[in-house]
């Protein structure tokens, strides 16, 4: 039996390629930043062409640290930022428009186009997402009404989109030399396109945005064979055999397989999805109902998700666009110089607000400023921001699901973080848990990928791998976290109706 499990982990800011061993431990890593195209105000871009360079490189880098060859890797997972589009040519396999990422909030008039007299909740029922400028089947259509000549390269079949699972694995297995064309059901959940009863397209959501069906990538289960990489690649035969969007991967990654279970990433955004199991439970509170991961030809397992769009992100912000800090683990030092945040209230609604408001008009705001506050207490405010916006999704998930979390599995580049991830505990009055691998998006596409192939036997075996790191117990007065819950919201409200 081969050794090794590899991981490509294609998020938002970078690519990452990690070796695992059977017992869920890193053995290597390759890492590269990518970089992020902002055209104007509320637009997003990467090249796509740049991340698949980059994503062979980081694979070349993880080989060759641990000083392994295709030949050590029984199979190969992909899991990556979602809902972000690729438009490209099938016979040249060049990309019509560059990506347009989940961030962009340029396909806002798109919506309320399709919306109509019918709302925002038009195609809920059947997709589980109320229409917003983040998921992918608007950004498609932008891409059809705005570049030259795209829509009739699109009607002749010579265009084919996908989210950054399908354009990797497409380029993985050969691209316009036989590259296969698919994504899996929880990269397709994200397009508003696919129906999650039936887990299939639905033609007239696809009609009524304007995408010819022939552009769409066949929807598959998270966890089986798709293709083998190319010859002449640097993994030729090697099996790919595990795609799921990254906070997918990241909730089977830590064991939530249970109904009730939940993860919360930190990342550029962040993430909680609840496991509701072989039930679609629809949301009355802001959150979407997703597809959470499907294992071959067993039935789906669904999730409700609360997405916040900003949170890594704004600490990235505070370091390239304003030089508060020179490197993002400085934000902790500083956020820790003052005792409390001195009454500044910092809401980074820059692709406006996701779950549990969904107002794409809303943008930034830093509010209950005196001459009091300083770097610190904005550093502060600035962490606060990432805990509230949870505490706040939390509250939507107990009211739909119903289920009183008692603690929270946390993972993703922030947990880190000591001072936030204490905050979060307090404000959220639950345990937060870390595990031991907190890498556990690629893990969870390892896994996807090793079950298919049988490296790993199923769930057991990444219950089993899983442990605890550190946790975090609440210890707030309960008067002072309702006053600061209540200042939030407050905050949050001077944020609407900034764009016509
Ligand atoms: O929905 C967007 C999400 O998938 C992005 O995740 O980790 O790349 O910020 P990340």
């Amino acid at each position: 039996m081969k050794d090794y499990i590899l991981a490509i982990d294609q998020g938002t800011t970078s690519s990452r390629a990690i070796v695992f061993d059977h017992s869920g431990a890193i053995v290597s890593s390759g890492q590269k930043e990518h970089e992020q195209i902002f055209p104007q105000a509320g637009w997003v871009e990467h090249d796509p062409h740049e991340i698949w360079t980059n994503v062979r490189e980081v694979v070349g880098l993880a080989l060759t640290k641990a000083d392994l060859t295709h030949e050590d890797i029984a199979a190969v997972g992909i899991t990556n930022q979602r809902e972000t589009a690729v438009v490209w040519d099938k016979n040249t396999g060049k990309a019509v428009y560059n990506a347009i990422v989940w961030q962009d909030t340029r396909t806002q008039k798109i919506i309320d186009k399709l919306g109509g007299d019918d709302g925002a909740d038009k195609y809920k029922d059947r997709v589980g997402l109320p229409l917003a400028t983040y998921f992918a089947g608007p950004k498609v259509m932008w891409i059809l009404e705005n570049v030259e000549g795209a829509r009739e390269q699109a009607e002749a079949g010579d265009l084919l989109m996908g989210t950054i699972d399908s354009w990797v694995l497409w380029n993985m297995t050969g691209g316009k030399n036989g590259g296969v064309h698919v994504t899996d059901v929880t990269n397709a959940s994200r397009t508003m396109l696919m129906d999650l009863t039936t887990l299939s397209w639905d033609e007239s959501i696809a009609a009524d945005m304007g995408i010819p069906m022939s552009m769409l990538p066949e929807i598959r289960s998270s966890a089986e064979v798709y293709g083998q990489g190319r010859r002449g690649g640097m993994l030729p035969e090697v099996p790919i055999a595990g795609i799921l969007g990254d906070q997918q991967a990241a909730t089977f990654g830590q064991a939530c397989f249970e109904v009730g279970m939940a993860k919360n990433t930190y990342g550029t955004g962040n993430f909680m999805l609840m496991n509701t199991g072989e039930e679609l439970v629809p949301s009355k509170n802001g959150l979407l109902t997703t597809v959470c991961y499907k294992i071959g030809d067993k039935p789906a397992i669904y999730a409700l998700e609360g997405s916040i769009a900003v949170t890594g992100s704004l600490v990235q912000w505070l370091r390239d666009n304003v030089g508060l800090i020179k490197t993002a683990p400085e934000i902790e030092d500083l956020a820790a110089s003052v005792d409390d945040n001195g009454g500044a209230y910092f809401v980074p609604a820059f692709s406006g607000l996701f779950a549990p408001y969904w107002r794409s008009d809303a943008r930034g705001a830093l509010v209950g400023l005196t001459r009091y506050v300083k770097a610190g207490h904005i550093a502060r405010a600035a962490l606060e921001a990432t805990a509230y916006q949870t505490a706040e999704v939390l509250d939507a998930m107990r009211a739909d699901s119903g289920v009183d979390l008692t603690e929270l599995k946390v993972d993703g580049g922030m947990v880190v973080n000591d001072v936030l991830m204490q905050f979060q505990a307090d404000i959220l009055d639950v345990e937060v848990v870390r595990p031991k691998v907190a890498e556990t998006t690629a893990l969870g596409a390892a896994y996807a990928a090793g079950i298919a192939v049988g490296y790993w036997d199923g769930e057991q075996d990444v219950i089993d791998n899983w442990a605890e790191d550190k946790r975090w117990r609440p210890d707030l007065d309960e008067d002072e976290r309702a006053r600061m819950m209540r200042n939030w919201k407050k905050a949050v409200t001077k944020t609407m109706d900034w764009v016509d």
